[in-house]
């Protein structure tokens, strides 16, 4: 599996230090939980700290829209440097048009559900995707238990995915006690907040990620 470690989990105080860490622990993707505090029940960071953070990184960023019209925000992310955009299909912008943007602008599109969402929401969008990311927690923050119950829909769009060059990410509470859970129900990239920004060794976690 792929590592995309959130940023969310990192001390704000010193975020290229963090990025550097996370780096050289042997990270694959910066996951970038941009939320406004109306989609979910916190406020991150948006363009400003992205842009900040491109000039002294050249991880790939993952970007996790948590907004309510992530459509109005496609170009100045693109802007300043993304290279996935997910956003959710529960917003409020049109699945498709904001898909179509995110590719117009010569970037990765993802898809993500909430807990509660069922795989029907994003069947329609499947082929147009590059990305579909299970939440296995509520949106908003870091540090929240993971919720084994999403495995069913996971496996689902798995196979549904099957023998199709597609991103699927777990994001949500992922830690080496349920990794392995997560890559055998067809996870192909993992998010990891706390388990990896807080862990004593980052590497030995992400290596136990990348192991499955
Ligand atoms: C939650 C975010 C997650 C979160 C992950 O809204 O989308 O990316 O920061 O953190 P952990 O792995 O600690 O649940
Ligand atoms: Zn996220």
């Amino acid at each position: 599996m792929l590592v995309s470690p959130s940023l969310l989990s990192a001390d704000f105080s010193k975020l290229e230090d963090e990025c550097k860490r996370i780096q050289a622990a042997g990270a694959d993707w910066l996951h970038l939980d941009v939320i406004d505090g109306v989609f979910a029940p916190n406020i991150t960071f948006g363009v400003p700290v992205v842009k900040a953070l491109r000039s002294k990184t050249d991880m790939v960023f993952d970007l996790h829209l948590m907004i309510t019209e992530p459509l109005k925000y496609i170009e100045n992310f693109a802007a300043v440097g993304a290279d996935f955009i997910t956003f959710h299909i529960e917003s409020k912008s049109d699945p498709a048009a904001t898909i179509k943007k995110i590719h117009d602008c010569g970037l990765k599109a993802g898809v993500a559900l909430k807990p509660g969402t069922p795989l029907e929401a994003v069947k329609p969008y499947l082929d147009m995707a590059d990305m579909i990311l299970i939440m296995t927690v509520e949106p908003g923050f870091s540090g929240q238990k993971f919720m084994a119950d999403m495995m069913p829909k996971l496996k689902e769009l798995s196979s549904l995915c099957a023998g199709e060059d597609k991103y699927i990410q777990v994001d949500g509470g992922v830690n080496t006690d349920n990794a392995r859970l997560v890559a055998e129900n067809g996870a192909n990239v993992v998010v990891g907040g706390n388990s990896v920004f807080c862990a004593e060794d980052p590497k030995a976690v992400i290596d136990c990620f990348h192991s499955y």
